[in-house]
């Protein structure tokens, strides 16, 4: 693929931005007391967290001939609500890790880790309102509609981890709307604060929906391949707690005889022991389901590149382009 970029310019900027970004969130829950209620919004925006949404919205700013100083408030409440719902995310999953490190339920507790959470959504839209532009009850909008689509996504999460029956359609949608919604609207948000058009912002949305499937699919992907240690949670870990993943759905359709007994099994016990991660994953390896996933993640990328070719910055777009390209080969 040609860009006008190297992947080395995109690396040197997603680094320069990742600090600006790790350097205001540091400043952002300064209050001491409650202890309980400050403490675990500042551990989990300490934790080592990819900050790719937030990037996303810096790009999208610059993309549409924005400033991306401007949109760095609306980058801050995106990545903030980002951190919300991983917080009550890791209650509702029961994870031990993230970030490689305990979860906020466990280094405090459930009801920390709710409250917690649920101040830190106050505090990403009072971000929001500080970026300077006229456009605020849009902003406001983005933020609610990405809000009500991941608490969709996340029932129907929860949902599909009750049937027996659930297929890739159902799967498909289920992250469309817990993982994808969150990436569009940081796009769509940052192209706001650059004041794109609705065609611009339609542009950047669709972006985001193929880079957000890629990226879901994907973290489906490294659950069970990532290099021990990278991912910063349990290896294997969607298969020990029954995970309904693209990788576990689809290789029910592509498999029979005892590889899909076994694979069934996961589902109907809700799980299995760590020390069968091997053998699954090398079910999953046979039976090509594997390859499958790495194809969709290239074809999404594909399309996404293509749907901002006419945003109208050359070199703010191609920035989002590499980027995406960056995301698709990532490893951890
Ligand atoms: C994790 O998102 C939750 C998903 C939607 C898969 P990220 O992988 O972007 O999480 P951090 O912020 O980098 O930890
Ligand atoms: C998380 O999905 C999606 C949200 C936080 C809304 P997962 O449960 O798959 O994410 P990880 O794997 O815990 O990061
Ligand atoms: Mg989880
Ligand atoms: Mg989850
Ligand atoms: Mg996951």
């Amino acid at each position: 693929m040609n860009i006008g970029i190297t992947q080395g310019q995109v690396e040197q900027k997603y680094t320069r931005y990742h600090k600006l970004i790790n350097d205001a969130l540091g400043e952002c829950f300064a209050k001491d007391s409650p202890e309980t209620l400050y403490a675990p919004a500042r551990y989990i925006l300490e934790g080592k967290g990819k900050r790719i949404r937030p990037f996303l919205t810096l790009l999208a700013s610059e993309a549409v001939c924005g400033d991306s100083r401007n949109a760095m408030h609306t980058a801050l409440a995106i990545e903030i609500l980002h951190n919300f719902t991983l917080m009550h995310d890791d209650i509702m999953d029961q994870a031990d890790l993230r970030h490689g490190r305990p979860t906020v339920h466990l280094k405090w507790d459930a009801n920390a880790a709710i409250l917690s959470g649920d101040m830190m959504i106050a505090f990403a839209y009072e971000h929001a309102l500080k970026t300077e532009t006229k456009r605020h009850v849009e902003l406001v909008h983005i933020l609610n509609d990405a809000n009500i689509t991941i608490c969709e996504g996340q029932a129907l999460d929860m949902e599909l981890e009750q049937r027996t029956d659930a297929t890739i359609g159902d799967y498909l949608e289920m992250i469309s709307k817990k993982t994808g919604r969150l990436i569009s609207a940081a796009l769509e948000a940052g192209g706001v604060t650059g004041d794109a058009t609705v065609e611009q912002l339609e542009r950047l949305v669709t972006f985001g929906e193929n880079i957000g499937r890629a990226f879901q699919v994907q973290d489906d992907y490294l659950d069970i391949m990532a290099e021990d240690g990278k991912s910063g949670k349990i290896a294997g870990g969607d298969v020990i707690n029954g995970k309904k993943t693209y990788l576990l759905l689809r290789s029910l359709e592509l498999t029979g005889g005892e590889r899909r007994k076994t694979l069934q099994s996961i589902i109907d016990n809700k799980g299995t022991e760590p020390e069968r991660v091997p053998e699954i994953r090398a079910i999953y390896e046979e039976c090509g389901v594997l390859d499958e996933a790495r194809q969709i993640i290239n074809r999404d990328t594909e399309e996404a590149l293509s749907a901002i070719e006419s945003l109208p910055h050359a070199e703010g777009r191609e920035y989002l382009k590499g980027f995406a390209l960056k995301l698709m080969k990532r490893d951890f």
